[in-house]
Order: C-alpha cells, then sequence, then structure tokens
C-alpha cells in the first residue's frame, strides 16, 4: 500500500477493481459466518474474486473461512456476498476486519445482512436454534477509533437502531409463515479466540447478552456509520447455561453452525427477496 494513501482512495481503490470486473452493482451485501458458508450455493453466481485478488482486502485465513467475494444475483436481487470473513483473533486490526464492508459501500449496498456462530446464555436456548439479533453489546474495540473520513459517516454515529427495525420485524413474519421456530436476543460481541468460561458466560448473560460470538459487531458499526441497514442472524451452536456447558471445540461449532444452516439459509433468503430495496443506492465515484 502506498502510505499517502486515504482511506477513501483505498476504498475507493477497491471497490473500483470489483466494479471493473463485473456490471452487476449489488444492493445487498451478505456476510456468511463459520460453518455457514454454504448459503452461497443459493447465489447464481456471476464472479467469484478472491480476498487476495482486490486491492487492499485483509487475506482471510482461518479453517472454515474461504476467503472469496461472490457477485450474482439471489432470486433476481442484484447481491455480493463475503464467504467467509476475517476475525480480530486472527491478529486483523478491526479496521481491517471492516475494510470490505467499508468496500460494499461503494459496489452501493444498502443494506447488509450478516450470520454467525454463537454460544447461548439464554438458558431457553438449545443447540441448532436461530436467533434475530435485536441489538449487540461491543466487547471488542469499536472500529471507528482514529481519524474520521466525514465522507463515510459522522464522528459520533447513532446507535439507536444497529439493528434495523423494519427488517427484524419482517423476519420474524417470515419466520412465522414458515413455521419456524426463531429467537430473538442480544448478541455479546468479544474478541475471543478463547472460548468462554462459565463466569464469563454468567456474566454475559448479567450485562443483558443472550448469546456471544467473536465476530459481527465490528462491522455492523462500520456499517451503520455508512447508513447501511443491518440485519443478523445467530446459529446457537453450544450452550453457556450452568449445568448444560460442555467441552467445545471449533469443529463442534462448525458441525452445529452446518447443521442448523438450511433454516437459516430459508429465512435469509426469503428476507433478501421481499424487503423493499430504495431505488437510489447508487454510490457516485469520483
Ligand atoms: N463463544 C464465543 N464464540 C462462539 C461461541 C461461544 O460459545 N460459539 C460460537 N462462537
Amino acid at each position: 500500500m502506498k502510505p499517502s494513501m486515504t482511506l477513501l482512495q483505498r476504498i475507493k481503490e477497491s471497490a473500483d477493481y470489483i466494479l471493473d470486473n463485473i456490471s452487476l452493482r449489488p444492493v445487498a451485501g451478505i456476510i456468511l459466518g463459520s460453518g455457514l458458508g454454504s448459503f452461497a450455493e443459493e447465489i447464481t453466481i456471476l464472479k467469484e474474486i478472491s480476498f487476495s485478488a482486490v486491492p487492499h482486502f485483509p487475506a482471510a485465513g482461518v479453517e472454515g473461512h474461504k476467503g472469496a467475494l461472490l457477485l450474482g444475483t439471489l432470486n433476481d436481487i442484484p447481491v455480493v456476498v463475503m464467504q467467509g470473513r476475517v476475525h480480530f483473533y486472527e491478529g486483523f486490526t478491526v479496521d481491517e476486519v471492516c475494510y470490505p464492508v467499508r468496500v460494499m459501500k461503494y459496489l452501493g449496498i444498502e443494506k447488509l445482512f450478516l450470520t454467525n456462530a454463537a454460544g447461548g446464555m439464554n438458558p431457553e436456548f438449545e443447540i441448532g436454534d436461530i436467533m434475530i439479533i435485536e441489538d449487540h453489546i461491543n466487547l471488542m474495540p469499536n472500529p471507528l477509533i482514529g481519524k474520521n473520513e466525514a465522507e463515510l459517516g459522522p464522528r459520533f454515529p447513532d446507535m439507536s437502531t444497529a439493528y434495523d427495525p423494519a427488517l427484524k420485524e419482517l423476519a420474524g413474519r417470515i419466520a412465522t409463515r414458515q413455521s419456524l421456530k426463531v429467537r430473538k436476543g442480544v448478541y455479546v460481541g468479544v474478541t475471543g479466540p478463547s472460548y468462554e468460561t462459565p463466569a464469563e458466560y454468567k456474566f454475559f448473560r448479567i450485562i443483558g447478552g443472550d448469546a456471544v460470538g467473536m465476530s459481527t459487531v465490528a462491522e455492523v458499526i462500520v456499517a451503520r456509520h455508512m447508513g447501511i441497514k443491518c440485519f443478523a442472524l445467530s446459529v446457537i451452536t453450544d450452550l453457556g447455561v450452568p449445568g448444560r456447558m460442555e467441552f467445545l471445540t471449533h469443529d463442534m461449532v462448525r458441525a452445529a453452525a452446518a447443521q442448523a444452516e438450511p433454516k437459516m439459509a430459508q429465512l435469509l433468503k426469503e428476507l433478501i427477496r421481499i424487503c423493499p430495496y430504495s431505488a437510489d443506492n447508487t454510490v457516485h465515484h469520483t
């Protein structure tokens, strides 16, 4: 990277590289979490671009996370999908973790749909449950720390509707129509990579959390900074509930996520199909 380049210049260079490769202009961005990458099979892919090909993109590395940007359509809606994301625990900065979301804005997205695997603290939850994220508690570094680029968004962005009320409501109605049991709750975003101790799960429950995971919150903060509407689903892959905790591995998380994935995909696919998109989603490039 040329050291003199500003964040905005880098974002535009990344977006221009992608837009030069394809004529499609996505209106929705989708970020797929651990064990949840097969949602990509629902997409009619027109172009697959590996993260490593895009200038300034962080390179994904973790097992279970394929680092590719898919451009295509989902029920004729133009979408961009991040198959695999990068995480703070991999050693990337939070800025790097969120960088692809910045670029998606400049590809033209107006809505961002995120999925993740999470541990459930709510004693009513079961492994394999799908949770609509109502709200979050961020326990990671805030990705907006540092100089603010006014063209991207305000210095002090509002977070009163971090997860779009209309999208949550619509998703709830779709789930009812599909006879799909969904949970609703607060997602606690932590750095990881160690899973929680029993005392930590208890603490996260006490402070108002229903589920805990190592992603999503930073991307949502950055998306809200730029005015993108967000919707997120967690798949509950393990329980941090007293008396029900088990020895946990990443393979167990991935397996539980993959098993619940079809339910999640059914809901997400319908939501992306029927939610409204404004006509004016144009981003002007210089
Ligand atoms: N804790 C944190 N992250 C996770 C968990 C968990 O229990 N399960 C899946 N991701």
